[in-house]
């Protein structure tokens, strides 16, 4: 099972800060399920993480309407899903999403829509955001290229 690390970003730029640092660890296709409520900074981080994969952050915006938007970056491109839309397993495979999160650094908003045999593989990873207060927030990472007793990242 993946180790679960825990950080505390203090601004909107810490989180940002901390995609960054996200996306230059990532060695290759994954799909990171990303939870959290209104507000806790889930849009911040996929920013950041567009930003260390080499894409204007600027250019990031909430997938709700579409389902999937896709990112072209080399060597990874990026996919950011919203499935808040879908209603089963069947509504994953029929919307096309599982191709498109093939061969991608992917970041999924409700993944609990996902079908176990993407949420139980070894290229499944979690992103857990939650406010503490008005400017903290606690960061529950559980990647499984983030091994326990790597250093830190900033905000930490
Ligand atoms: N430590 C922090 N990290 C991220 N955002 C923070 C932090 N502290 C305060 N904020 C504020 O919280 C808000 C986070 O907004 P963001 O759009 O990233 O959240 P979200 O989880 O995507 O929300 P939604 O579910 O509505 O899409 C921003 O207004 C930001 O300024
Ligand atoms: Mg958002």
């Amino acid at each position: 099972m993946t180790t679960e690390i825990k950080v505390t970003t203090s601004s909107e730029d810490d989180t940002f800060s901390l995609g960054e640092t996200i996306a230059s660890r990532i060695p290759g296709p994954i799909i990171i399920g990303l939870k959290g409520q209104l507000g806790a900074g889930k849009t911040t981080l996929v920013k950041g993480i567009a930003r260390g994969l080499g894409i204007d952050p600027d250019t990031v915006t909430s997938p709700t309407y579409s389902i999937a938007q896709h990112y072209e970056a080399s060597p990874h491109s990026l996919c950011h899903c919203d499935l808040y839309r879908l209603h089963s397993e069947d509504d994953f495979y029929h919307s096309g999403i599982d191709e498109m999160l093939e061969d991608a650094i992917a970041v999924v908003e409700w993944p609990e829509m996902l079908p176990a045999a993407i949420t139980t593989s070894s290229a499944y990873g979690e992103i857990t955001l939650s406010a503490i207060s008005e400017h903290e927030r606690l960061v529950s990472l559980r990647l499984p290229f983030w091994a326990e007793g790597q250093e830190l990242p900033a905000g930490e």
